[in-house]
């Protein structure tokens, strides 16, 4: 199940060149081997799906996303070789499965982190990856951080929870470890999984709105009509600088999880 809001490309590009460094380490990862099929999972804007195809010197490359305002953006980088499918990333893998598509590299920045059930996930993205291929996953993992607690906290609070029917965003992300294991038992012998924290410097604590604005809070403004959707944002702006101080800069250190995983015991030759 997907847990995503609509996007909003304008929004996410604030603190692109924050939000990119990890997609740079997640693929400074990749074993580069000549003409890979590539699939980009949750690919968003595009450009750095076609940054990935040309830097690894891809056969092909497949971004897949389920949101249009993203996909709008991404027909820039579509090219023959380079392309874009409107399709949840669950849905996709299921139908690879059923008509055996693999690929030689299953890459995803950013995006795995907003579908529940890794249990379930796991495997079926794994299922993707052809027999001596390579799985290569970014998510943020600091759900306990005080920008994602305080947005819980507040989908809680009376005034929000009725208009949310219940909802509160869950974090399916697990511990690094956990991937490990799951990944070895998936067939994936040669890995690195590792948790890495992102020293982002913000101008100041009120910045960390404006980031989660396009990310985390997102899955609240779509449930919200504009007007609750603008109480939320106050009462969480409210509460966030009441248990961060107003600091300029605010250091934003961030929690992520990158996985690079092979099927295949020896490194590729070229
Ligand atoms: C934070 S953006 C990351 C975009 C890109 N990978 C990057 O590194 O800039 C997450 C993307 O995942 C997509 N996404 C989230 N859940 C999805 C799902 N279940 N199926 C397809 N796309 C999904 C969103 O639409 C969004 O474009």
């Amino acid at each position: 199940m997907t847990t995503a809001g609509e996007w909003q490309p304008a929004q996410y590009a604030r603190f692109s060149d924050e939000r990119t460094r990890p997609f740079f380490d997640l693929a400074a990862l990749v074993e580069r081997r000549a003409g890979m099929r590539v699939v980009d999972l949750g690919s968003g804007p595009g450009k750095l799906t076609a940054w990935l195809h040309e830097t690894l010197a891809a056969g092909s490359t497949l971004g897949v996303d389920n949101s249009d305002a993203m996909l709008a953006e991404a027909a820039a980088h579509a090219t023959a070789d380079v392309r874009f499918q409107r399709a949840d990333i669950v849905e996709f893998a299921r139908a690879c499965a059923a008509d055996g598509t693999r690929f030689d590299l299953v890459f995803s920045n950013a995006a795995l982190q907003w579908i529940d059930d890794h249990e379930q996930l796991l495997p079926a993205v794994a299922g993707l990856v052809a027999p001596d291929g390579q799985l290569a996953i970014q998510m943020p993992a600091n759900d306990d951080h005080a920008s994602h607690r305080v947005a819980r906290a507040l989908a809680r609070d009376a005034r929000f929870a009725g208009p949310l029917g219940g909802y509160v965003r869950p974090d399916p992300v697990r511990r690094p470890a956990w991937y490990a294991e799951r990944l070895y038992r998936l067939g994936f012998p040669r890995q690195r999984v590792q948790l890495i924290v992102y020293p982002q410097v913000l101008p100041d604590t009120h910045a960390v709105v404006e980031w989660v604005k396009g990310s985390l809070l997102t899955a609240y403004r779509q449930r919200l009509n504009a007007e609750t959707y603008a109480a939320f944002l106050e009462a969480y702006e409210r509460a966030l600088i009441e248990e961060l101080g107003t600091n300029a800069p605010y250091f934003y250190a961030f929690d992520r999880v990158l996985m690079w995983a092979s099927r295949t015991l020896a490194a590729a030759a070229d």
